[in-house]
């Protein structure tokens, strides 16, 4: 019986397939590389030194959903295929609600009738919008600020519905905080392509003197040093909570909602001396405007995963930027 992984070829698919793998899982990747590389794959063999089955197919073609699950015999799924980023989900809100919704609405389809019934699904922080106190609880009521964030929202409600409906499905919601760092073999890590969004992939370039420096989305928040406070996460702790997760839904029916954070809250100039740290580098930056949408703090109440999952964050700010900065130098 095998575990299928949609987007397995990603940033915190590949890491979460490592621990599948060592934990002596058999996997199956579906993924379309639309936004991942096929090395992935193998960095993925060489880390573990075990093999696994590989799809190259996009979840909106039912078809070859189809066929994997009639090939295979599949347990259970981890769902990380989608597309993640916000900006461009604004000029783009179609594709974005197509693929991710859509996307999910055909693998849900086809495990039901393939009476596959159990799931992993990544949601994000995103879905607490911009109202809620910090810090956030699982029962705190969600919005979203962007397609994006809505893709999350409306997914969570789809899967509370389908378990409703049909309740021998197990369902675990992952809300995701900010997942930073690598394998600390170096082999797998964050590339986004072209100039980053986000703040880590960003200040690695600056680190590694492919971008002059950082710009700091203001300073005049209400925070510890008026720069945006976030809850970053390991990827490989990020990892590590599916496998927690998918333990508990083998036990039990239901759907389940659960903060993977760290609990702990780093400002923007914490990441940045802790990156210049941690490379040796000097991380150059300037204070700019506030960016559109940004909040001032956002990070995870943790306990619900640390009771019901037995599962907590590990690795420290200075363990991410160190594992981060090993998989940027080897680029
Ligand atoms: P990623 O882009 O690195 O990985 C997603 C993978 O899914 C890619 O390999 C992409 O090629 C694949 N994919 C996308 N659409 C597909 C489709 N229709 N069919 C087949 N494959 C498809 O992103 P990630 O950072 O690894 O994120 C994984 C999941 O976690 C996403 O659902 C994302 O929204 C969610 N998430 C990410 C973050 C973050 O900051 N990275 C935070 C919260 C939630
Ligand atoms: C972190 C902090 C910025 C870049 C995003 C998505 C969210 C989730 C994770 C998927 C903020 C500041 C950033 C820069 C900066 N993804 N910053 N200069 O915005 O918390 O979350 O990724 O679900 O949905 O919105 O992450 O890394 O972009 O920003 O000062 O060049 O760094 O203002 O305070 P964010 P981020």
């Amino acid at each position: 019986m095998a575990v299928l992984v949609t987007g397995g070829a990603g940033y915190i698919g590949s890491h979460t397939c490592v621990e599948l793998l060592n934990e002596g899982e058999q996997i199956i990747i579906v993924d379309n590389f639309s936004n991942s590389k096929p090395e992935v794959l193998n960095q993925i063999r060489k880390i573990t030194g075990k093999d696994f089955q590989f799809y190259q197919a996009d979840l909106l073609n039912r078809e070859a959903i189809k066929k994997i699950f009639s090939e295979n015999a599949v347990e259970s799924v981890i769902h990380f295929a989608g597309l993640k980023a916000v900006g461009e989900s604004v000029s783009l809100p179609l594709r974005y609600y197509h693929n991710n919704i859509t996307g999910t609405l055909i693998l849900c389809e086809e495990m039901e009738a393939a009476n596959v019934k159990r799931l992993v699904f990544s949601s994000s922080a995103t879905v607490y919008g911009m109202n809620n106190p910090v810090p956030y609880r699982e029962d705190m009521p969600t919005s979203a600020t962007n397609p994006y964030g809505w893709t999350k929202v409306m997914i969570e409600q789809i899967l509370k519905d389908l378990y409703t409906a049909n309740p021998t499905f197990s369902i675990s919601i992952l809300r995701y905080f900010n997942p930073v760092g690598a394998h600390e073999s170096g082999l797998i890590g964050e590339d986004p392509n072209g100039i980053p969004n986000n703040l880590t992939p960003y200040i690695a370039k600056v680190a590694k003197g492919e971008l002059p420096k950082l710009t700091v989305y203001g300073d005049d928040y209400d925070t510890k040093d008026g720069t945006g406070v976030r809850d970053y996460i390991h990827v490989v702790d990020l990892a590590k909570g599916h496998l927690s997760a998918l333990k508990k839904l083998r036990t039990e029916t239901g759907v389940s909602i659960y903060n993977l954070g760290s609990g702990e809250g780093h400002s923007v100039l914490e990441v940045v001396r802790a990156y210049e740290k941690a490379s040796g580098r000097p991380v150059p930056y300037v204070i700019g405007p506030r960016r559109a949408g940004d909040i001032a703090s956002c990070y995870a109440d943790p306990k619900k995963a640390e009771q019901e999952l037995h599962w907590k964050a590990t690795k420290s700010l200075y363990d991410m930027c160190l594992d981060s900065w090993r998989f940027t130098e080897k680029k």
